[in-house]
């Protein structure tokens, strides 16, 4: 059996939780690992067959699928594959984004077998108005590879099916979390009364020495040559939620 772990990460937390839940996998499966990294770029591949399995992770946006993840993936092609959606969200709230995955990848020829939400420090968090900061810890990577352990006995019984992905209900996000998300919000607004900016990460003139990692890190390539301008219409930061 071929494992495949197809994941949209632009700050790594999706990608860190999948790569748990393939250890908790590994650890009783025979498979061998393919790794198709669709955050800067379209994904390809050849038609992935129905005895393989795919962990495909991406984060959460606006409560559903990262739209890029789904621009980037669209290029793959399955055949009845069994599939385990992996959403990570910061903290505010998961809403419909396991249903969306569902949709999209039912499209591309994959049947959802698994699911699961799991919580990453939300790009939004600031020193001020900190959200889920250092999620995943390792207690959420522990659940994670527990739940990998959890897909490999279903995988030895052959128990692995098809799942309704609606019967997932997202809880409650913590009040501290909520709060400092609409503090954060509610600063962006004012600003933007205040004077109307597109909210892009800022540049640290004082530290920044044009090494150029930001530009190859960023996955809208936003940033330009100089390290300091940014495209405000290419930014995936422009829309809090
Ligand atoms: C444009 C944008 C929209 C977001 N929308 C939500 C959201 O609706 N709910 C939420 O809890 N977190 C939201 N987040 C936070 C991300 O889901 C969270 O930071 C996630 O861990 C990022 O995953 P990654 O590290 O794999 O890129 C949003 C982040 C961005 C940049």
């Amino acid at each position: 059996m071929k494992l495949y772990n197809i994941s949209f990460s632009p700050t790594g937390t999706s990608a860190k939780v999948a790569t748990a839940i393939i250890h908790g996998i590994m650890a009783n499966i025979d498979c061998r690992t393919i790794t198709l990294d669709a955050t800067h770029q379209s994904v390809t591949c050849e038609p992935i067959s129905k005895d393989d399995l795919a962990i495909i992770s991406a984060p959460v946006y606006g409560g559903k699928m990262a739209s890029l993840a789904k621009e980037r993936m669209k290029t793959l092609t399955a055949d009845g594959t069994p599939c385990i959606l992996v959403a990570v969200y910061g903290n505010r709230a998961f809403e419909n984004a396991l249903n969306d995955m569902s949709f999209f990848t039912s499209t591309l020829g994959f049947v959802t077998t698994g699911a699961a939400a799991f919580i990453g420090e939300h790009s939004y968090s600031t020193a001020a108005t900190p959200i889920a900061v250092g999620r995943p810890d390792e207690s959420d990577l522990e659940y994670a590879k527990a739940f990998g352990l959890e897909i490999a006995r279903k995988i030895s019984l052959k128990s692995l099916s098809a799942i309704d992905t609606t019967e997932i209900t997202d809880e409650e996000s913590p009040a501290e979390s909520l709060a400092n998300f609409k503090s954060f919000v509610a600063d962006y607004m004012r600003s933007q009364k205040e004077s109307p900016r597109k909210l892009v990460p800022e540049v640290n003139t004082a530290i920044c020495n044009t090494c150029g990692i930001c530009l190859s890190v960023c996955p809208t390539e936003a940033i330009a040559n100089d390290c300091a301008t940014i495209d405000s219409s290419k930014c995936m930061y422009n829309h809090p939620r």
